[in-house]
Parts: structure tokens; C-alpha cells; sequence
């Protein structure tokens, strides 16, 4: 069940809600948006029901949701959300590129990357500090120096900034850097990770986990929107199947259903889902018709001396490929590139 409250409700209107909530044995969850509250209640619905909630003072309207997810369900509305990276808009009618090298590894490689990025159209800076490796032994990102990469190449360019955090300790950290927090497909179900995030103050990026139905994908977007964070970007970047001749496979249904289940804004990462350049453009072109919100592209200088992911990386002559398609395509779907 949610409430949604009016845009004139008080605090004072809002803690009672949580306190008879309380005290019919159930737990409210306040998200603050920018013209409404809404709080979720988890417990029992039929001792909820005897409470008159709709009568309560602030309150606009209850909502019943018969999904497992309810503040990231569409049920009940049809407005999809547009997510703001540091005035940046994905979602709605925009369609959002955002590009940057896999992982930062240096000051001139982020740099470049990132006058790439924005060459082939994109508004917001990716780049990795953290890095998720399969191999310990890998390249486990910069950390801290990375962030500070980063921060640096987003005043030199001002491009915002959107970075993975690995570890519930960091996010403290990695949010006061970040314009954008990403959680990786490996962390999609780290459910400490996805609560510190909803409690970071800043805009999420939730890859799904790549063995994950796009139900347990909604229902880690929850763990960050009952934390009061209902900033929350999904991103579909391939799934695990027996097929061997891509990385992933990118489950292009995934976006519209997830935006037929969810208000949230939908992007495609095509670099992780189809682990080969030679795909990454194709698959974008499909994103775009598809109808996804955006996409998550891979650039490098150097691809054959990238430290992470360089056979997946667009460079040179691509990112005019990439300029065309994202000054061209969108506007064929109704879309305009952010
Ligand atoms: C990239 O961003 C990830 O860290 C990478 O895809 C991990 O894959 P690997 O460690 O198996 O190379
Ligand atoms: C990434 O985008 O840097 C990344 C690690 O992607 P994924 O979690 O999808 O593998």
C-alpha cells in the first residue's frame, strides 16, 4: 500500500501517519520528492484497511499495488519519471547518452575518453574508480585517486559524472565525488549496498544482475526507493544464456518491460551486453528503437592497452558512427538527445 500525500502535508501530517502505522504493527517508509511525499507501507494490509487512512490529515490518496515492488511500480500511474543527473534529464522524451572509459586510469586517458564521449553526443561522464573483476588479480580500479580523476576531468569538461560503488562503506565517499552512483549487475542483490544508496543523495544507475528476471531487478530498485531515494536509472546490460558468441546477451525485451512495470527510466548498456565493438553500435541502434531512455557506451583512446574491458571499447572513427546515430535516431522514435 502507498500514500501519497498532499503537496501542502507537514511533517507533523507525516510522522502521525508513521506513528499509527507503527502502531498497527507495520513500518512506513518516507520518500521526499521534490512536489510530494509518498510512504510505503509494509505489514499487514487488512489491519492498514480498518486504520481510514484516506481521511487522515495531508493525505491525497492510498493506493493499493498488487505488485511485489510498490514505489517503483507503474501501477497507478502513468507518468513515467524523468531522473536528473546534475540537471541533466534521463527519461520522458530525452534520450540520454552517457560514455567514458571503462575504468579511469589515468588523468590524459580520462580526459581524452571524455572529449570523446562528448564528440559522439554524450552528456554525462562513465568511468570506474571501482571495478568489479572476475580475477582478483585484475585491475581493481584507482579508488580514491580515480574519484579525484574524475571530479577533475568534470571541471575541465563539464560533463557530470556517473561511477560504480562496490561496497556499502564506500558510498559515502564514492556520492560526494559522484554526480551519478552506479551499482554494478554483480551487486544488483548487495541489499546493504542498494540501501546506502538510497540514502546517498544522489541519482542510482541499477544495472540488472545479469542472472536476474527483470522481478528481482524491480525489487532491488525498491530496496533504494524505500531508503527515500526514488532517483533510480535501471539499466539493462545483458543477461547470462547458453549462447557463447556474445559476452552477455542483451535482453532487449527487458526495456519495455520494465517500463511497462516501472515509472523508472530504462537505459541500455550495448558495451557489457555484447562484450565486442563491432556490436556496441548495432546494439545501440536497437536500444534507440526500442524505445530505451538512453544508452551506456564504452570510449577509449587506446583500446588495446585499456586496463579493463578494451575489445568492447568504441574508439576513433566509431564515435562519429556514434554522433550520427544519436543525432539521427531518436528523433525517429519521438525522442530528443539530452
Ligand atoms: C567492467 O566494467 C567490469 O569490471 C568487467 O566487465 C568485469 O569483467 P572481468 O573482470 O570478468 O573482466
Ligand atoms: C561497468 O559498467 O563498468 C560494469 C562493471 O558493468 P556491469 O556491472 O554491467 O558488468
Amino acid at each position: 500500500m502507498v500514500i501519497v500525500m498532499a503537496p501542502d502535508a507537514t511533517s507533523d501530517n507525516i510522522d502521525s501517519i508513521v506513528d499509527l502505522v507503527a502502531s498497527a504493527g507495520g513500518a512506513a517508509y518516507v520518500t521526499r520528492g521534490v512536489s510530494r511525499t509518498i510512504i510505503g507501507l509494509v505489514g499487514d494490509v487488512q489491519r492498514f484497511g480498518s486504520l481510514d487512512l484516506s481521511a487522515l490529515p495531508g493525505v491525497a490518496d492510498v493506493l493499493r499495488i498488487s505488485t511485489p515492488y510498490k514505489l517503483v511500480s507503474r501501477e497507478n500511474t502513468t507518468k513515467r519519471s524523468v531522473v536528473r543527473v546534475a540537471g541533466v534529464p534521463i527519461g520522458g522524451d530525452h534520450m540520454t547518452v552517457i560514455a567514458g572509459p571503462c575504468a579511469v586510469e589515468t588523468p590524459e586517458q580520462t580526459l581524452e575518453a571524455a572529449l570523446m564521449a562528448r564528440r559522439a553526443g554524450a552528456s554525462l561522464l562513465r568511468g570506474g574508480a571501482y571495478k568489479p573483476r572476475t580475477s582478483p588479480y585484475a585491475f581493481q580500479g584507482l579508488g580514491e585517486a580515480g574519484l579525484k580523476i574524475l571530479a577533475d576531468v568534470r571541471d575541465e569538461t563539464g560533463l557530470p559524472i556517473v561511477t560504480e560503488v562496490v561496497d556499502a562503506g564506500d558510498v559515502e565517499l564514492v556520492a560526494s565525488y559522484a554526480d551519478m552512483l552506479q551499482i554494478g549487475t554483480r551487486n544488483m542483490q548487495n541489499f546493504a549496498l542498494l540501501q546506502a544508496a538510497g540514502e546517498a543523495g544522489r541519482p542510482v544507475l541499477l544495472k540488472r544482475g545479469m542472472s536476474a528476471t527483470i522481478e528481482e531487478w524491480l525489487m532491488a530498485a525498491e530496496y533504494i526507493a524505500q531508503r527515500g531515494n526514488l532517483d533510480i536509472v535501471l539499466c539493462e546490460r545483458g543477461i547470462r544464456t547458453f549462447e557463447k558468441a556474445t559476452r552477455n546477451t542483451l535482453d532487449i525485451s527487458a526495456v519495455p518491460v520494465a517500463q511497462a512495470l516501472s515509472h523508472l527510466p530504462v537505459v541500455v548498456d550495448p558495451s557489457h551486453s555484447g562484450g565486442k565493438r563491432d556490436l556496441v553500435l548495432p546494439l545501440s541502434r536497437a536500444a534507440v528503437a526500442v524505445g530505451a531512455d538512453g544508452i551506456i557506451v564504452d570510449v577509449h583512446p587506446s583500446p588495446e592497452t585499456a586496463l579493463c574491458d578494451g575489445p568492447q571499447a568504441l574508439t576513433g572513427s566509431d564515435l562519429d558512427e556514434l554522433a550520427h546515430l544519436a543525432a539521427t535516431l531518436p528523433t525517429l522514435v519521438g525522442r530528443t538527445l539530452t
